[in-house]
């Protein structure tokens, strides 16, 4: 028997796992950091060590949701000018409101009491920001395009087709998806691109979260690896390299770690909030297994573990993802964690 605690108060900062989302979609992360605005003609703080710049001229970032909005307003905090391309006005504006919200916290912490500064600050990054709802000119002009869309295969082999078509011949073209291999995001580029077609993963939220995975294909570049690395470092993220296999570094880590606290629960080992604390007094981690699904969304994790049993690459068949009878219960009855109310704890 399950016991689910009545209520759980998740860490609202500082430390944290993030995490994923599907569509549809799916990602997760560690840690955290600071906004810090500078100049990437400047950088060379003891964070940010990225040694040529600038690295991009012009950036467009397809998708305004949370994580395109997010990687735009890094971007332009670094002094990047950037497209933001969604399919409407509303999206738009919706992206667009993600962004101030975000920047307006930032500039209070950084100009503490000084509300004209504070103004000045966000209007100076908004204005690098240009809105539009047309991929194919907001494509033209930019040399690195990264792509923030619905988590979807055959949309995003669609976009990038287009990409490719529209993109000045020396664009980068970079796909931030969680779940989706980038080889086979990219089959509908041309083989000239192929070399200049990468992952580039970040965490949300993105202002706050320091790492970026960078993804590699069989044919992706050691110069695109290169612009991809110092253009994260310029933007004071932290990036690591990855082969293009299942969930990359973090969440092919991340996701089987929670299948088997499950399949520990499953098995009556110990309660949900035992495991927990073990894991957050015992192994130093911010959150417990179960806390961390519940802040993810079971249906996220259900849609990868499904996944991947299916057919991820090495994964297939294993162990480590099979799916769990106790987490399709609780999708079905709709308690999908903290988003729902509830999840393996109620809220
Ligand atoms: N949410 C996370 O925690 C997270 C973390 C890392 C990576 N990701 C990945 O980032 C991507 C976006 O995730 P999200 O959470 O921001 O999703 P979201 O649903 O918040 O935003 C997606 C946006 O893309 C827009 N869009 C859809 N099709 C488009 C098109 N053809 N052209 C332009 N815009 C289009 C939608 O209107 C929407 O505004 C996904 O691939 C996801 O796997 C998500």
């Amino acid at each position: 028997m399950i016991r689910i605690a009545r209520s759980v108060v998740l860490p609202r900062s500082g430390r944290r796992f993030a995490a994923f989302q599907h569509s549809s979609s799916s990602s997760y992360s560690s840690s955290s950091s600071t906004d810090r605005p500078s100049s990437h003609a400047t950088v060379g703080n003891k964070d940010s060590v990225a040694e040529t710049a600038p690295h991009f001229a012009s950036i467009t970032v397809l998708g305004g949701g949370q994580m395109g909005a997010g990687i735009a307003q890094t971007a332009a905090t670094f002094n990047y000018t950037v497209n933001l391309v969604d399919m409407s006005d509303d999206a738009l504006s919706r992206g667009q409101g993600y962004i101030i919200k975000s920047l307006k916290r930032v500039a209070k912490m950084r100009f503490k009491g000084d509300e004209p500064q504070q103004s000045r600050f966000v209007d100076d990054v908004l204005s690098r920001i240009k809105l539009s709802t047309d991929t194919e000119s907001a494509a033209a002009g930019a040399d690195l395009i990264i792509e923030a869309i619905i988590e979807q295969i055959e949309t995003k082999r669609a976009v990038f087709g287009v990409l490719d078509k529209v993109a000045p011949a020396e664009a980068i073209l970079a796909s931030n998806t969680s779940s989706l291999p980038i080889g086979a995001i990219g089959e509908a580029v041309g083989d000239k691109r192929k070399g200049q077609l990468a992952g580039l993963h970040f965490f949300n939220p993105v202002p706050q979260m320091k790492l970026v995975e960078i993804v590699r294909t069989e044919r992706t570049t050691d110069e695109t690896i290169d612009r991809l690395r110092a253009f994260a470092k310029s933007i004071d993220k932290a990036p690591v390299l990855c082969r293009d296999t299942p969930g990359f570094i973090v969440n092919r880590l991340l996701v089987p770690y929670l299948a088997e606290a499950i399949r520990m629960l499953e098995r009556g080992d110990a309660t949900a909030e035992d495991i927990d604390t073990a894991m957050k007094c015992g192994a130093g981690y911010p959150m417990g297994p179960f806390q961390l699904l519940d802040y993810v969304g079971l249906d996220t994790v259900k849609f990868i573990l499904d996944g991947w049993y299916k057919e991820g690459e090495g994964l297939a068949g294993s162990d480590l993802v099979r799916p769990s009878e106790k987490l399709d219960e609780l999708v079905r009855n709709g308690r999908l964690g903290v988003k729902s109310g509830a999840g393996f704890y109620d809220y």
